[in-house]
């Protein structure tokens, strides 16, 4: 039981934003998101297990000593390499068997197998294929944002490395992405790990061939780092003379367990990849999964690992995703394209110029359409909500006009196509010129305010006015009012136990990049997912510059933070930086990366909360140049992220509000001259903010702004004013569903208040319902004796009767020997489960508990109650104090007697 690391709760949402959850509305099952009694064990390495053969792997005699003793399992994935990870993915026969898996000599840990969702961008435009509107000169825009272009205009383009991309595989058919797979092509090896028909819960069939026709994701992936120039679109990878490995891990649908994610990392480790990039996760807060762990063991030994920092932003801090979390990973934020391609409808009859409309490709409609408006009020706010009047003609000879607003574009169009109409332009009513989602099949194009009134006036007056389409060479070019910030997507970190994430930024908001051929060739993409093998490109360029050397590849990571440039939290020039916690170092500056001749050691200055505040840091500067350097030192603050909302229990949801009151910085000094090849060490003081509100548990960062006359590079420092041991983990109030959690549902729905008996035949059992405010590490579900004397610290009148007595005496965690509980009076244990993330506002946890204790038995008939406990971040495991701990009402267990197994 002990050690079930690394779940991740599978939140269900609750009609998020509303004001309380109906009840009656929660699923009853656990959504714990894990494929039932299949675990990754991992495995000591040590010569001396009692019992092993000399000649025998050490995962080999874990499972023998399993088979001996009876115990029936499968094995999946085996893991045999040395110094990264040795260990089996096995499925148990029973539950009831974990406790003699851990009681196995040998077995260092049990996590179990975790799922990760298959990517979803945050918007996703399949571009039509061939013969698509010519493209903008500026195609490469983010190339030229990040320096990208410059280097390949050196002839820097990754040839000679070698890059793994672990997604749902790639479509190499591709004319952009060599036509071919194997050696002599672009996509030079990989391999399926799942098949077609992987769910992420049933087998996988895996074979050689990582085409992906199905997907797309990993297609979009390979053509960011590998496109080849002189398509149509003018596009390029960042890296695209690297050779590609393509292992799918994802079918054509569905979910990945982790099993398969380490075996795909180590698969990338063992064929000697210079670069692992994977662009998907799941949130989590922590740098426990098997995965993250993994990943993180081969970043450091100088294989670069590039991984998704997720796309939960509206969610607020502290929820990274992992395997980003990864302690040594690149964990990659998203910036907004700072254009984006839109198209021109052409006007006749009238000299007025084409009129701009948001969508990447033409409305393929090749007519000289006249125009028919809905109305001829163009300060109307709910034009076309109602059906049309009888007198409106046959609107499929028009291209309809309507204006936004009151109901969906839904409706509108709904309305026009009763009519006939499915040629349609709406205009903004002033709600902003950007995206929109109309739902359906009918050609409708979004165009500004003034274009629009303009189209009204003409119809009105009976110009005759009359539109067209062209199929070519009417993209435009459009500033995205967004481009150049973080998407507001990228989750925010750092993780809960403070690790820097994420690490940096790069392009990937409306992104155009390749496509598998039956699913369009083309596609636009946004979420972290793009920026991530942006950065495994701008790697190949390093290390196909500065040489393949494990030494480059573990400086990659800092080459690529100190040289990021810092991005605003807004284009007013008024508001503070981008918090760290979102933007990580900044966007990367490949060029200047490649070519800096300045070093700055550590990159990353973690200052953890004050509780365990490192204030005081250690950067050196090296002078790798030819010349002597004069520096500046400065410090640059960045927003104060307000991480909490003020006297609650309750994460902020993103954008994080951003504030001015910034730690104050002292500097060993603020000048410094070095010759070539000199270094020098300064010592970086930093003080917490001495204003704002505490209760927003305030994350502060900023910047070490190292300058010479001719380069800029930084060291970013993260911090926190407050202690995590403060944060409350288990949430106690009635918010989300109008009553108090933590609370067990009963056979009919309703909360428990009192005592409630249940027979576990059907569906009468107790279904528990919580939500963590914040994340744990240890979150513990016990039976205890109904009249046990216990003070919980979340409930502490919940006894009906309660003798006065110390809490010392009946509540003693056990000292010296960690997460045993062992001293705890409790009946037994139902169930632990190990670092698990926050639930975002508006989201809960539901556990079934059965008649069964965690390790199988039957609980005998009699009263009870449950007794739950989760441990605050940072908290000592042997200090009561530490926990969150919650007692439930009597719970009677009157299971039939005849009934063995009558749960669910
Ligand atoms: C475990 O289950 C498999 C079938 O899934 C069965 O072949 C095997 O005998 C079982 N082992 C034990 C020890 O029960
Ligand atoms: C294609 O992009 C390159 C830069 O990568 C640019 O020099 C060239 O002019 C572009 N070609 C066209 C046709 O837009
Ligand atoms: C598109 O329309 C805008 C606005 O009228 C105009 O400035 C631009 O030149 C047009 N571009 C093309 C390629 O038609
Ligand atoms: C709107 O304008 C058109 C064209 O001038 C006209 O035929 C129609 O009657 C007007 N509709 C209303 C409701 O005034
Ligand atoms: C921050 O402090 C906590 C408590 O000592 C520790 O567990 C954690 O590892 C620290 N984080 C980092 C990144 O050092
Ligand atoms: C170094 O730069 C500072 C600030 O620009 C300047 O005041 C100082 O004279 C410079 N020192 C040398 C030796 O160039
Ligand atoms: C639960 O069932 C037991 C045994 O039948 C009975 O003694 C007890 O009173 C019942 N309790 C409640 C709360 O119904
Ligand atoms: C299972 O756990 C319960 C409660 O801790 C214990 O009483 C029982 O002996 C255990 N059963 C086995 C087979 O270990």
């Amino acid at each position: 039981m002990k050690s079930l690391s690394g779940i991740f709760v599978q939140l269900a949402l609750a009609s998020y934003a509303l004001a309380t959850i109906p009840i009656s509305s929660v699923e009853r099952k656990t959504n714990l998101p894990f494929i039932p009694n299949k675990f990754i064990v991992e495995v000591d390495t040590a010569a001396d297990i009692p019992g092993k053969r000399s000649d025998e792997a050490p995962h080999a005699h874990v499972l023998r000593s399993l088979t001996d003793r009876g115990i029936g399992f499968r094995v999946g994935h085996e893991y045999n390499a040395p110094g990264l990870f040795v260990g089996a993915a096995i499925t148990l026969n029973s539950t009831s068997d974990v406790k003699e898996l851990e009681n196995t000599p040998g077995v260092q840990a049990i996590r179990p197998v975790v799922l990760y969702d298959a990517p979803k961008p945050v918007y996703s435009h399949v571009v039509s294929g061939q013969g698509d509107p010519a493209v903008p000169p500026e195609s490469q825009s983010t190339h030229i944002l990040t320096g990208v272009d410059k280097l390949h205009a050196q002839g820097i383009l990754g040839a000679g490395v070698k890059i793994g991309i672990i997604d749902t595989g790639v479509d190499y058919t591709h004319p952009s992405l060599g036509s071919g797979f194997g050696q002599g092509y672009k996509v030079a090896g990989g391999y399926d790990f799942v098949g077609d028909d992987y769910t992420g819960s049933n087998t996988p069939v895996p074979d050689d061939d990582p085409l992906d026709q199905c997907a797309g994701h990993g297609t979009h992936v390979a053509g960011i780092i590998g496109a080849d120039p002189g398509n149509e679109y003018n596009i390029s990878g960042v890296a695209y003379k690297a050779a590609l490995y393509a292992y799918r891990i994802f079918g054509c649908e569905g979910y990945v367990g982790d099993d398969i994610i380490v075996a795909a990392l180590l698969r990338g480790y063992s064929d000697k990849l210079d670069v692992l990039t994977l662009s998907l996760g799941a949130a989590s807060g922590w740098t426990e999964a098997t995965g993250a762990v993994v990943a993180s063991r081969i970043a450091a030994t100088g294989t670069v690992v590039t991984i998704a920092a997720g796309n939960d932003g509206q969610f607020g801090a502290f929820f990274t995703s992992s395997p980003g979390n990864g302690v040594n990973v690149i964990s990659v934020a998203s910036l907004d394209n700072t254009v984006t391609l839109l198209q021109n409808v052409t006007v006749h009859g009238s000299a007025h110029p084409p009129i701009t409309y948001y969508s990447a490709t033409p409305v393929p409609s090749t007519a000289e359409w006249p125009i028919y408006a809905t109305s001829n009020d163009t300060t109307i706010i709910d034009d076309a909500c109602d059906p049309l009047p009888d007198s409106t003609p046959d609107l499929s000879n028009f291209v309809t006009i309507v204006r936004r607003g009151t109901c969906t574009f839904v409706q509108k169009i709904g309305n026009i196509q009763d009519k006939g109409g499915d040629l349609i332009i709406i205009y903004d009513n002033g709600n902003g010129f950007g995206l929109i989602n109309t739902g359906g099949d009918e050609e409708a194009a979004f165009i500004q305010a003034a274009d629009g009134e303009w189209l009204v006036s003409q119809f009105v007056a009976g110009t005759g006015v009359t539109l067209n389409f062209p199929q070519h060479g009417a993209s435009v070019e459009f500033p995205d009012p967004t481009g150049g910030l973080i998407s507001s997507f990228t989750s925010y970190g750092p993780s809960n136990d403070f690790f820097f994430k994420p690490s940096v930024a790069a392009p990937g908001g409306k992104i155009l990049s390749t496509f598998p051929v039956p699913l369009g060739s083309w596609a636009v993409l946004s979420g972290t997912s793009m920026a991530t093998p942006f950065v495994a490109g701008s790697a190949a360029l390093l290390l196909g510059y500065k040489g393949k050397s494990a030494a480059v590849g573990l400086s990659a990571r800092s080459l690529f933070e100190s040289t990021a440039r810092t991005i605003a939290s807004d284009h007013t020039d008024e508001g503070p930086l981008q918090t760290a916690a979102q933007q990580g170092a900044g966007l990367v500056d490949v060029y200047t990366a490649l070519h800096t001749e300045t070093l700055v050691t550590p990159t990353q200055l973690i200052l953890n909360d004050t509780a365990h505040y490192q204030g005081t840091q250690f950067i050196t500067i090296r002078n790798t140049g030819k010349t002597v350097k004069n520096y500046t030192l400065t410090h640059v603050p960045a927003g104060t992220a307000l991480t909490f909302e003020p006297g609650t229990i309750f994460p902020a949801d993103g954008p994080v509000p951003l504030s001015t009151d910034y730690a104050t910085v002292q500097l060993s000094q603020t000048s410094l001259i070095l010759f070539p090849g000199q270094s020098w060490p300064i010592s970086v003081h930093v003080t917490p903010p001495t204003t704002g509100d505490p209760t927003t548990v305030p994350i502060f960062s900023g910047f070490i702004k190292i300058q010479s006359e001719t380069e800029i590079t930084h060291a970013t420092y993260l911090g926190l004013k407050g202690s995590l041991r403060d944060v409350q983990v288990v949430d106690n109030t009635d918010v989300t569903f109008g009553f108090d959690l933590p609370a067990l549902i009963d056979t009919s729905g309703s909360p428990q208040t009192g005592p409630f008996n249940y027979t576990f035949v059907g569906y009468d059992w107790p279904l528990g319902l919580l939500r963590l405010a914040f994340g744990t590490t240890v979150l513990r579900f016990d039976l205890v004796k109904s009249d046990i004397q216990l003070i919980p610290t979340l409930n502490p009148r919940s006894l009906e009767v309660r003798a006065p007595v110390l809490e010392r005496d009946f509540f003693s965690f056990p000292h010296g020997k960690p997460n045993t509980f062992a001293q705890v009076a409790i009946v037994g244990p139902l169930l632990e489960v190990d670092y698990v993330p926050r639930s975002p506002n508006g989201y809960y946890s539901t556990v079934e508990f059965t008649n069964e204790f965690a390790n199988g038995t039957d609980i005998p008939n009699g009263n009870y109650r449950i007794l739950v406990r989760a441990l605050r971040v940072t908290g000592d495991i042997t200090q009561e104090k530490d926990f969150d701990s919650w007692l439930s009402p009597i719970v009677g267990f009157w299971a039939p007697s005849d009934t063995t197994s009558s749960s669910p």
